[in-house]
Parts: structure tokens; C-alpha cells; sequence
């Protein structure tokens, strides 16, 4: 069964092909990380997830989608980080952090005037703050923060990070038409709305350990008219696909949207990014039952794939599953005489 064949890209040596997308616990205060956090994350790294991606962790104060964000923007959070990353290294999971800035999408700091920033000064709908347009200084203050938070993650020990470029924060705000109204080199066409991620890809790589992963996670379509779509996300990935080891693929968040919703329903953007543009991909959405994580990578629809929801329900999947399925598999050593004979 290939769920639980091993899997490589650069450091990222994966002993099956189930990975936990990141997923916002909203519990840590001043971004740091708790005894929740340390419990969660080391309760799916024993029931065997591969590859453990921690939620959006906020590159600035301004970055944070709410209060209860975890932060990276200082030295103090590296050991609260570390913590977590070396309990679950112990059970044999490897470690991503996604590297976030929320953008107009931030509800940190209450009514904070002037706190929030975007490409243009356009609020992603009415409950939200009115962001200011983002300056060059922004920008570069920006970058070198994602840079920073690439090196505090590397002190703390993650084998690699996710870049959120999607679901409506920052970057994936410089990518739609609709939330990016620039008129200058940053706006208006593919090319200038896709510079900026460009520019913090190439920033951050050149601070990211060479031998380390890099995963890039987009929206692939904003289901918008007018926004962008997989045809444009096609030609993103390749143009940033030289900084990137694996591109995680969801959809969506730009704006409110009619989406039809259903099982694996965003497996077909994946696979056409694998196909097209010919890199690895983490498929992701609505994906529960072995039989279709079996289906997707045997079809070669996708190199891995993320269960979100059913990791929250069921953090041991991966060891009930190899039981289930009586495949050889090494058990979490504490937890061996559960997975014995089933009679
Ligand atoms: C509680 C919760 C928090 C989430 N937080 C994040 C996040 O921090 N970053 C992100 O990119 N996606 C986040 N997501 C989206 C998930 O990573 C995933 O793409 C989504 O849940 C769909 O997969 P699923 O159907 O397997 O749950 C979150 C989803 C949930 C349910």
C-alpha cells in the first residue's frame, strides 16, 4: 500500500505519505507556545503522521489572524518551539512550520487603528478592519521578517516551512486581482501581482538551509469571477517552482465564494499543478478514508497527502489504519500492546 511507502524530497526523508496540514489551535498567548500545543502535536507524531506542519505562526505582531496566534517575531519564541519540535521528533514525526502574515485578514490588537496591511486599502469584507496600503518600506520590512522567522525556525530545530501563500492572508493578497488593485510594478499583470511572493521566496531561500525543504501552500483558485484561477496558479508555480521543494495545494479565502464542497474536491487542482508544472504536491480537503488516500497517490494524482479535520478526530490514523489494514508498521514503542492481535 503506498500510504506507507517512504517518501523523499531534500532533507524531508517521510516514512509514509500522511501529513498534517497546518491548523490553527488559537490558543497561545503573546504567540507562545503552550502545554496544548506541546500535547497536540506530540499526540499525532506518536500515531504516526509523517510529516507535522504547525499552524500559521505570525512572521510580525500585524501578522497574526488573531491574538491568540503563535508568534515568531522575536528570539523568545525559538525554545517554546523547539520544545514541541523535539518531542516530536522523539515519536518520529519531521516538523514544518507555516511562516504566515495575515494582511488584511489580521484581527489582532481589537479596533488597532492603521495596524493592518495590504496591497490596497480594500477590507476583505465588512467585518473586517480597513487595511493601509502597503508602502515599499512595508514591503521590505516584511520580507526581512519572513527571513528572520525562517531563521528562528531553523534555530528551533524544524526540518522545514510552509510559506502560506493562500486562504485570503497576505501573500495569496498579492496574487488575486481582486484584493490587488497596484498600479505599480506589484499590480496589473501575472507577473507584477506574483513579484512580491517572488521576492520573498527568493529572500527567505537564501536564508533557509540549502539542504533543508521549502513547501509553498496557494489557493489555487479564488472561485471569483475575476480573481485568479488554476490556469494563473499553473504559471505561478513555475515561476517560483525553483525556490520551492513542495507546493501544498488548497483554494479559496480571497473572498466569501460560492464553493461546491465535497469529498477530495480540491484533489483535480492538485493533480493538474503535479501534472502540469511537474513538481511534488500535498493534496489536501475533505480527504478521511484509506481507500481514497490510496486511490490519489496510486493514480499519481499526488506525491502526499494531508488530513486536516480527521487528524483533529483521530490523531493515532496512520497506526489504526496500518492495523487495520495488517500492513508492516512500526508501532509507537509505548503504545505496541494496543496494536497486537485483534483477537
Ligand atoms: C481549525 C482549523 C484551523 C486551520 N488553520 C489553518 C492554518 O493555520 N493555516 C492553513 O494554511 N490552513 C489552515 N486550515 C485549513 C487546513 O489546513 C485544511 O486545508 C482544511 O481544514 C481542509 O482540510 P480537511 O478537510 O482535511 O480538514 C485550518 C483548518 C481548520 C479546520
Amino acid at each position: 500500500m503506498r500510504i506507507f511507502e517512504p517518501f523523499k524530497v531534500k532533507n524531508l526523508e517521510l516514512k509514509n505519505r500522511i501529513v498534517m496540514p497546518p491548523m490553527c489551535l488559537f490558543t497561545a498567548r503573546d504567540g507562545l507556545v503552550n502545554d496544548r500545543h506541546f500535547v497536540h502535536y506530540t499526540s499525532r507524531a506518536l500515531g504516526g503522521t509523517a510529516l507535522i506542519i504547525m499552524e500559521a505562526t505570525a512572521i510580525m505582531p500585524n501578522g497574526r489572524i488573531t491574538d491568540d496566534c503563535l508568534g515568531i517575531w522575536d528570539d523568545s519564541y525559538i525554545d517554546g518551539l523547539k520544545r514541541v519540535v523535539d518531542s516530536c521528533h522523539d515519536e518520529g514525526a519531521l516538523m514544518a512550520l507555516q511562516l504566515n502574515h495575515a494582511g488584511r485578514k489580521s484581527e489582532a490588537e481589537g479596533e488597532k487603528e492603521n495596524y493592518t496591511i495590504s496591497p490596497s486599502p480594500l477590507a476583505s469584507d465588512a467585518e473586517y478592519r480597513t487595511p493601509r496600503e502597503m508602502t515599499a518600506e512595508d514591503m521590505r520590512e516584511v520580507k526581512q521578517a519572513f527571513c528572520d522567522a525562517a531563521i528562528r525556525a531553523d534555530a528551533a530545530g524544524f526540518d522545514a516551512i510552509e510559506i502560506h501563500g493562500a486562504h485570503g492572508y497576505l501573500l495569496s493578497t498579492f496574487l488575486s486581482p481582486v484584493s490587488n488593485q497596484r498600479r505599480d510594478e506589484y499590480g496589473g499583470s501575472l507577473e507584477n501581482r506574483a513579484r512580491f511572493l517572488l521576492e520573498v521566496l527568493e529572500a527567505v531561500r537564501g536564508v533557509w538551509p540549502e539542504e533543508k525543504a521549502l513547501l509553498l501552500r496557494l489557493s489555487a483558485t479564488d472561485y471569483l469571477a475575476g480573481g485568479t484561477n488554476l490556469e494563473e496558479t499553473v504559471q505561478v508555480v513555475n515561476m517560483v517552482k525553483k525556490f520551492v521543494d513542495l507546493f501544498h495545494i488548497s483554494s479559496g479565502g480571497i473572498a466569501e465564494a460560492e464553493i461546491d464542497v465535497y469529498p477530495g474536491y480540491q484533489i483535480p487542482l492538485a493533480e493538474t499543478i503535479r501534472k502540469e508544472c511537474d513538481v511534488p504536491v500535498i493534496a489536501v480537503g475533505l480527504i478521511r478514508e484509506r481507500e481514497m488516500v490510496e486511490e490519489i497517490l496510486a493514480n499519481g494524482r499526488a506525491d502526499l497527502v494531508a488530513l486536516g479535520r480527521e487528524l483533529l478526530r483521530n490523531p493515532y490514523w496512520v497506526a489504526n489504519n496500518a492495523w487495520e489494514a495488517d500492513e508492516p508498521y512500526e508501532y509507537a514503542d509505548i503504545y505496541k500492546r494496543g496494536f497486537g492481535r485483534k483477537f
